[in-house]
């Protein structure tokens, strides 16, 4: 791991403990709009294979393995991954494999049917983004499903509301990329001015 994506995740491996209390709280409410739209448009069959990517303490991935067959986590952050982990095992969950996984390396090379990724995305730089979306189309998954910040507008740097470095994303510029990558939009969704879900498909 190189030593800005070790900084990353030792930051997030510190807020592992209270990560969840404080994002399902109302005080989120733009977090937990967004989760909300990943579950719903990842919308797994029983039989599909589901790859989180960023899973942080698997509030997604947990949610989603109610319905899928088989539930993927990666994240970079061993805390992070630890907690994930460790709510699978408390609920019983055996469908759910948690472990370390890079957006440009998820380390992951099975078949998959649903990509999704909530609120991690933006922690790459633009041109990072792209990568990710080629791996993630290379993966051949039926579905991708991102949520995260996206400016639906023209950023405003006096408005920044992520300030912990997020790259800002236009909507456009992801469509864009999704789009090169082979993958047909099928819906967009705006949370707020800077945060959306994006669903994308691709022929079976
Ligand atoms: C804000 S949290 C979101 C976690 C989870 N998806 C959720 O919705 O609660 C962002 C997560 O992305 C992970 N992350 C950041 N950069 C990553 C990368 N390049 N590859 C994989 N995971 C990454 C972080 O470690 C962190 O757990």
């Amino acid at each position: 791991m190189d030593e800005e994506l070790k900084e990353l995740a030792d930051r997030f491996s510190q807020m592992a403990d209270h990560y969840d209390e404080k994002h399902d709280s109302e005080e989120k409410w733009m977090y937990n709009a967004c989760a909300s739209l990943v579950i719903e448009h990842a919308d797994p069959r029983p039989n599909d294979v589901v790859l989180d990517l960023g899973t942080g303490t698997g509030l997604i991935a947990l949610a989603l393995a109610e319905d899928a067959s088989h539930v993927v986590g990666r994240d970079i952050s061993e805390g992070m991954i630890e907690k994930a982990q460790a709510k699978a095992a408390d609920r019983g969950m055996k469908n759910v494999e948690i472990g370390y996984g890079e957006f440009r390396d998820p380390q992951y090379d099975s078949k998959v049917d649903i990509v999704v990724s909530n609120f991690a995305l933006h922690h790459l730089p633009d041109e990072e983004k792209r990568e990710a979306i080629e791996t993630i189309a290379d993966l051949d998954p039926r579905r991708f499903v991102l949520g995260d910040a996206m400016f639906f507008g023209a950023p405003n740097p006096e408005e920044p509301l992520f300030g912990h470095g997020v790259d800002g994303a236009t909507v456009g510029m992801l469509v864009d990329e999704l789009t090169d990558a082979g993958f047909v939009m099928t819906a967009v969704e705006r949370v707020h001015d800077q945060v959306g879900v994006l669903a994308a498909e691709r022929d079976e």
